[in-house]
């Protein structure tokens, strides 16, 4: 069996913390996470809202820089198990000494520095501002993002609730960080309808959009999409988990695929979903029928669109090119 080199694109660094590690640092620090946790162990809620909730409750047990810098390392620990060569992980600096650039640039040298002890895995960080925080708070982000550009930050996103606000309000941190040299992605279309695309695309002028799986809804965006090679970031288990669709079967990524939009897989926040990237493929090829040259495809098409640079690009298309 081949097995292909995986690229991702996106994996929040937070979310990708295993329920065991946030446990523990909760633990050493007398901190009391009620609520966080199911009885088995795993992360607790019922739909986006309650995810969101759990997800910033488990973010207050990282206080300091050395402990993203561990949750790094666990990060791609966990990565590299998983056969991926390349990560983009969505870095909060809101999460990160609360938007203070001076802070932010410890925690995020801490995390570049666990990221470089690992030589099997290259990885980029996409700072990234979040919605439901508010267009002020996002400034912050985007000023952390426009000061730490360069090698290791190469791209500025946003998460959060899509439902909050429009995406056009944060258009003001979008140009900073455009301004700063940074590629750009948002979260849209996940929960906020095509027309969440559309704004993406004609008021922030992302490159990449983060999810994107409701333009199925609207035939002329996914022509679009395919027309100008728009790369989504496709998170079937994410979707599925949080109930954007009720199964695999339902969920658009081939549908999108075959209609030209380029695609590719990432996990989002593997540990809430109960999922790992092989998970994701094995799942694509159950249910969608996914061979080995899907596979190499969607993966190429992910190291095309990946906020690197030119050199490291031609690394990742190397190693994916088929061995026999
Ligand atoms: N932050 C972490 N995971 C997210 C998701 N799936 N949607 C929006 N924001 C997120
Ligand atoms: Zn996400």
């Amino acid at each position: 069996m081949t097995v292909i080199p995986k690229i991702e694109l996106h994996l929040h660094i937070e979310g990708a913390a295993p329920p065991a590690f946030i446990r523990g640092l909760a633990q050493e620090k007398g901190l009391n996470l009620e609520g966080v946790f199911n009885d088995d162990g795993s992360y607790r809620f019922e739909n986006f809202n309650q995810f969101l909730s759990v997800y910033e409750a488990a973010c207050t047990v990282l206080t300091g820089p050395e402990e993203f810098g561990r949750l790094t390392t666990a990060v791609l620990e966990q990565s590299i198990e998983q056969g991926v060569i390349y990560t983009e992980a969505f870095l909060s600096p809101d999460f990160c000494g609360g938007g203070d650039v001076g802070a932010w640039r410890e925690y995020m040298i801490a995390m570049q520095e666990a990221a470089a002890k690992l030589p099997e895995i290259d990885m980029r960080g996409i700072v990234t501002c979040i919605r439901h925080f508010g267009p002020e708070q996002a400034k912050t982000a985007a000023l952390c993002a426009a000061e730490t550009a360069g090698d290791f930050i190469t791209g500025f996103g946003m998460g959060g609730d899509e439902m909050v606000g429009a995406q056009g309000d944060y258009a003001y941190s979008y140009d900073m960080a455009r301004e700063a040299g940074l590629r750009l992605t948002t979260h849209a279309g996940e929960w906020g309808g095509a027309a969440s695309v559309w704004q993406a695309l004609r008021d922030l002028k992302v490159e990449r959009i983060g999810h994107g799986v409701n333009s199925i809804e609207d035939p002329a965006l996914v022509d679009h999409l395919a027309e100008h090679q728009i790369v989504l970031e496709v998170c079937p288990g994410s979707n599925v988990a949080l109930g954007v669709y009720p199964d695999w079967q339902s969920h658009p990524i081939e549908k999108l695929r075959e209609r030209g939009v380029p695609v590719t897989v990432s996990t989002d926040d593997p540990p809430f979903f109960h999922t790992t990237l092989s998970r994701e493929y094995d799942l694509l090829a159950d249910t969608f029928g996914w061979d080995d040259e899907v596979v190499r495809d969607v993966n190429v098409a992910a190291a095309k669109a990946a906020f690197c640079d030119a050199a490291t690009r031609e690394k990742l298309l190397k190693q994916l090119e088929p061995t026999s």
